[in-house]
């Protein structure tokens, strides 16, 4: 057993409308910190929209998202930076970010959240070893701010990007890709793309990775690759994970917590023990009654 943990995100009553529909209904949640948190539901529950909520992406229409990637905020902290209309502050106790006051590159860059997308977004002309130099691009111009330094090729210029391609070439052994460093990203078969994809945002060294449905598409061996890869990265690397995932038995093999979304409102929301016995994700799932008995990891369900 790993010791407890704090909250890195908490969701409070988050609300997103759009015209009339309502995808999200006064959802909250934490996530906390150093644990790979799932969040399940049938398609059109809400899970895109929660990550677009978090990352910036959206703005939503209620509710406060609050991250605090150091330690947990006290309080009287958070009262006093959601009062004073501010995004985040600094306090004793730690950063304080308000994402639903932020933009998404400030999320990003600040907040230190990472994400990736339902579909593949790498760069497929780009070799393996490019797609993740170029996602460490925008965090060095960030440290050296703006300027003709890469023209110039200064010294600490230099340094940064030899540090960027060890960085890349060590994502790339994690994720057992060095050998295929030089192949164009679209060249690669399917898993390996998913998995460059959690290598990228990695390169950021995020606080909090949100991946939405990374084994969409993937055979049994890649399942298990990209579990393993997961796991490595909540116990190796200080990150936590927010993830959407259909496959079932991925979610219920990694998981330390899972958050249940139906038609926008959370249904339910615990240990993956007992979530998979809980009646109403059962019957929202498999549209079954509770007497039924159903195991939702050997049903290999996909909503
Ligand atoms: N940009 C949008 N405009 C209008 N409706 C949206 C938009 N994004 C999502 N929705 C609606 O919100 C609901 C939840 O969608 P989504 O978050 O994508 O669900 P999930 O990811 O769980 O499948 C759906 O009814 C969807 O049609
Ligand atoms: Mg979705």
């Amino acid at each position: 057993m790993r010791a407890p943990h704090t909250a890195l995100l908490s969701v409070e009553h988050l609300t997103m409308r759009f015209g009339g529909v309502i995808a999200i209904d006064d959802l909250s949640f934490t996530a906390a910190r150093g644990e790979i948190t799932a969040l399940i539901g049938p398609n059109g529950a809400g899970k895109t929209t929660v990550f677009n909520c978090v990352t910036g992406f959206y703005k939503p229409s209620a509710g406060r998202l609050a991250l605090t990637p150091s330690g947990a905020a006290a309080p009287e902290d958070l009262l006093a930076l959601t009062q004073s209309g501010r995004r985040f502050s600094e306090t004793a106790s730690g950063e304080i970010y308000l994402l639903e006051r932020m933009a998404d590159f400030e999320i990003a860059q600040r907040g230190r959240v990472a994400r990736t997308f339902q579909n593949i977004r790498l760069f497929a002309g780009m070799t393996a070893l490019e797609n993740l130099i170029v996602a460490q691009h925008n965090a060095l111009m960030a440290a050296s701010g703006p300027g003709l330094w890469g023209l110039f090729g200064l010294p600490s210029h230099r340094a940064r990007q030899k540090a960027a391609i060890e960085t890349a070439k060590y994502w790339l052994e994690q994720i057992d890709l060095i050998g295929r460093a030089d192949d164009p990203a679209g060249a690669l078969p399917y898993g390996a793309q998913r998995r460059l994809e959690i290598a990228r945002a990695m390169c950021a060294r995020p606080a909090l990775l949100c991946l939405d449905e990374p084994a969409a598409g993937l055979n049994p061996r890649e399942s298990a690759e990209l579990a393993a890869l997961l796991r490595a990265i909540r116990d190796e690397h200080a990150a936590s994970i927010l993830l959407i995932e259909h496959d079932m038995s991925v979610v219920m093999e990694i998981s330390d917590h899972i958050v249940v979304l139906d038609y926008g409102e959370k249904i339910a929301d615990g240990a993956p023990s007992a979530i998979r016995k809980d009646p109403k994700v059962i019957k929202a799932y498999l549209g079954v009654d509770d007497e039924d008995e159903v195991d939702l990891a050997a049903s290999g369900t996909r909503a």
